[in-house]
């Protein structure tokens, strides 16, 4: 178990595949002053990833996996894991699942944020499903990352209102608005265990 004794704060990595606006809210919230966590690495499978502009701008380190083999991508991840002293894995919006063997390898907590209220929704396309099955709610879910797709523990959930009026754009921005609240929470909820 790590502890939190004095100034000693969390490395944590975040993985991203897209526009990283959950990693940007993240980054931001380290920053704060009495922020427990550093975020050391930003690691993405997508050269051209929007949310990579956040690692130069905030300068994180920054680290591209070619995943044409995914055990080759794989090592390479431990590796870096293992050079930046990485304690805790964030995922916001990494479209890669990762293998038992490197969450086993990994051997700390990964969590990650999907757009739905989990169990409902697994995978992708979550909002459009939820609008099909007419839903009244959806949201998003903070959860521990397990060998099992999105089947990990929940951490913390919220919940958002399905309006006649949203289609699948407008749902996924009201969803993410309210990701960016959940994250930092639950992000602090597991950091207070470790
Ligand atoms: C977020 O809505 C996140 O929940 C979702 O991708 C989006 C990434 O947005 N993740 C998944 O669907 C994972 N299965 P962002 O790049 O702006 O943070």
């Amino acid at each position: 178990m790590l502890r939190l004794i004095g100034i000693k704060k969390i490395n944590i990595a975040v993985f991203i595949s897209g526009n990283g606006s959950n990693f940007k809210n993240l980054i931001i919230d380290s920053l704060k002053k009495r922020s427990k966590y550093n975020i050391k690495l930003v690691i993405s499978n997508n050269t051209t990833a929007k949310g990579l502009k956040y690692a130069r701008k905030f300068k994180i380190k920054k680290k591209i996996i070619n995943y044409l083999n995914k055990k080759n991508a794989e090592k390479t991840i431990l590796i870096e894991l293992k050079k930046n002293k990485i304690d805790l894995i964030c995922l916001a919006g990494f479209m890669k699942i990762l293998s038992k063997n490197l969450i086993k390898k990994f051997g700390k907590q990964i969590i990650n944020i999907h757009p739905s209220l989990l169990p409902k929704y697994k995978g992708l396309d979550t909002h459009q499903r939820a609008l099909n099955d007419k839903q009244k709610y959806s949201g998003c879910t903070v959860h521990y990352v397990n060998s099992r797709l999105d089947s990990g523990k929940i951490i913390l959930q919220k919940k958002v209102r399905i309006f006649k009026t949203d289609n699948s754009r407008k749902l996924a921005k009201k969803i993410l608005k309210q990701e960016h609240i959940l994250y930092p929470k639950a992000l602090k909820k597991v950091l207070v265990n470790l």
